[in-house]
């Protein structure tokens, strides 16, 4: 079994990425710039976005944070979506998930500008991404098909099961390993809340990809041999013993699942690190730098 080390995947991609930064500025080129919007005080959101700041610091990208009161009316947030749609310095931005439940998120996503849309949440962006047209692909699927490439793993013709049929990650993850491209080119079963033998489903898969957000649903019995396991899942459970008062676990029961899998990523360490990565290189295609390969 071999762990895919996302963290150190990702530190490559931002190294690529910040010198791709520097020769722009020694160019005088405009330097790309990502801005982000978070609303209320949510602690995990919080965790996320200064982690994308912070990932902004380290490879040149100019970053903007954007706070708002938890309060906010959700015209005042269009307004703010509206100001960073037209301010041409920005070449792109997130308002950070979820928001408070007197907003209505789609209207939100639909009112940024789709070559803005670094989050690639936008219809227009979904739309493009079904058909295998060029556009922004959503972040964290976007980072989950960079760790195959950069890992050599062969998926075509593989069963993938994807558990979660989220806009953000499990809908669109299904899709992307379903195209025909590579990394993709599987047989894809998504697999929800409402799946009958959702077990045998999962013994079936060639790669899992386990995002459904419930801590350590995926058991060793769940796994077939040798099989590929990505786990999506971030959830803070309380720990006592931990200095924060929680401790982060995946979707999946590491310590059963790992012993059968030929690779697994690690959580913290695995997809985390790779939905940064993936979000900025998606800024520097919005600045203009649509044909970066990294
Ligand atoms: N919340 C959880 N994941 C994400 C993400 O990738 N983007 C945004 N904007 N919010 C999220």
């Amino acid at each position: 079994m071999k762990i895919i080390d996302g963290k150190k995947i990702s530190e490559v991609i931002l190294e690529d990425l910040g010198r791709k930064v520097t020769e722009i500025k020694n160019s005088g080129d405009k330097i790309p710039h990502l801005a982000a919007v978070l609303v209320g005080n949510n602690p995990a959101s919080e965790t996320y976005v200064n982690a994308k700041v912070k990932a902004c610091e380290k490879t040149g990208f100019q970053s903007t944070l954007k706070k708002t009161e938890g309060t906010i009316a959700e015209s005042d947030l269009l307004g703010i979506v509206r100001e960073l749609n037209d301010d041409q310095d920005i070449d792109g931005f997130i308002v950070q998930l979820p928001l408070p439940s007197h907003i209505n998120e789609h209207r939100i996503i639909e009112a940024i500008s789709p070559a803005k849309d670094v989050d690639g949440f936008h219809p227009v962006n979904q739309g493009k991404m079904v058909l295998n047209l060029p556009c922004l692909l959503p972040a964290t699927p976007y980072g989950i098909m960079m760790l195959f490439e950069n890992c050599g793993i062969d998926t075509s013709g593989k069963h993938c099961v994807v558990l979660g049929r989220s806009h953000i990650v499990g809908t669109p993850m299904s899709i992307l390993m379903g195209r025909k491209t590579s990394p993709g080119n599987c047989t894809v079963t998504l697999c929800h809340s409402k799946t009958k033998n959702l077990e045998d489903f999962c013994r079936s898969a060639d790669i899992l990809i386990a995002a459904m957000g419930i801590p350590e649903f995926v058991t060793g019995s769940m796994v077939k041999e040798g099989a590929v396991v990505i786990d999506v899942g971030i959830n803070r459970l309380p720990d006592p013993s931990k200095k924060s008062g929680y401790r982060l676990a995946g979707d999946v029961k590491f310590d059963e699942v790992a012993p059968k899998c030929s690779r697994i990523t690690p959580v913290p360490g695995g997809v985390g690190p790779m939905t940064i990565a993936a979000l900025l290189t998606n800024t520097m295609k919005a600045a203009g730098y649509k044909d970066i390969k990294i």
